[in-house]
């Protein structure tokens, strides 16, 4: 094994002789596929803006590897919003490993606040870095290697289908990365690149429980996902690691949910409390009145 704390269903070596790159690499959903693709032989850059965490996180993966294990983890600062730092981010990998297999797109962030009291630069600020980061990444990967060899993509996205209410600007974000997705499939076809997502329901991370704060998440999400429980980190790694591997080579342009089956279920935990204000379709007496009466038995035929 090369990594004596992972498990993982795949074949170890697996990924021997391939290069990653991981961003939002260092915590998260982001250590965890960090850590199976290691355990699996990959080469792996992991990138974020936050640098002290980074370079913490790899030297903690890099002393679970075995002696003997082909994997290599380098981190590399990169704010996903600035091209240059984007270019950077891909010059190095490819100065390190000469090459680019896989590119997981995994930074992101938001916070919570209903539209309504949305600013704008609280909206634009989510939109780039997870809408316009991903492109800027996904590009100069293909730019600098993928065009060329081909490889696989794979967008972290989240379970959207349904709206985001209180995160509109990201849900909004993550929609647009799963229809880029289809895109790229059909534009990147061509040069044997397969672009996919995954779709995490709720995962419990120890980061992610630090960001919420008081919102307890995780306890109200549970009685809206089938399955009964949260996620972990290492379920979302492992869609992401079947959709790197040869086992995918015929799938591209689609979406996994690792959601416990939330994205078929309620909305959320989301209440939309009662009220009057949805306008009628009316044509002549109020048929918003007598449709709330055919509900309370008022309504006489
Ligand atoms: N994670 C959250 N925001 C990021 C950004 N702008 N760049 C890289 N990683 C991030």
């Amino acid at each position: 094994m090369a990594c004596n704390k992972v498990l993982s269903v795949f074949r170890p070596g697996l990924f021997t002789n391939q290069v990653a790159i991981v961003t939002g690499g260092g915590s998260g959903i982001g250590k965890a596929i960090t850590r199976e693709l290691l355990h699996l032989g990959c080469k792996v850059v992991i990138a974020s803006r936050k640098v002290e965490r980074l370079n913490q996180s790899a030297d903690e993966m890099k002393q679970e590897l075995d002696k003997d294990s082909p994997a290599k983890l380098l981190p590399v600062q990169c704010n996903i919003r600035q091209q240059e730092e984007v270019k950077l981010l891909v010059s190095s990998a490819m100065e390190k490993f000469g090459k680019i297999n896989y590119l997981i797109n995994n930074s992101g962030g938001e916070f919570y606040c209903p539209v309504a009291k949305m600013s704008l630069k609280g909206w634009n600020a989510v939109i780039d870095t997870n809408l316009t980061g991903t492109f800027q990444v996904t590009q100069q990967v293909y730019k600098a290697y993928m065009k060329e060899h081909g490889g696989s993509i794979v967008n972290i996205v989240v379970d959207n289908g349904n709206g985001m209410p209180g995160m509109g600007h990201s849900g909004a974000a993550r929609a647009g990365i799963e229809n880029l997705s289809k895109t790229l499939a059909l534009e990147w076809a061509k040069d044997g690149i397969r672009v996919n997502n995954v779709a995490p329901g709720t995962i419990y991370s120890d980061t992610a429980a630090a960001n919420y704060g008081e919102f307890n998440l995780f306890a109200e999400t549970i009685p809206y996902t089938p399955a009964k429980r949260l996620g972990t980190v290492e379920e979302v790694s492992a869609a992401v690691s079947f959709l790197l591997s040869p086992a995918a080579a015929f799938i591209t342009g689609t979406t996994i949910a690792v959601s416990g089956g939330s994205h078929l279920y309620k909305n959320q935990c989301f209440e939309i409390p009662d009220h009057d204000k949805m306008p009628a379709y009316t044509w002549g007496k109020s048929e918003k009145r007598l449709l709330k009466d055919a509900v309370t038995g008022k309504l006489s035929p």
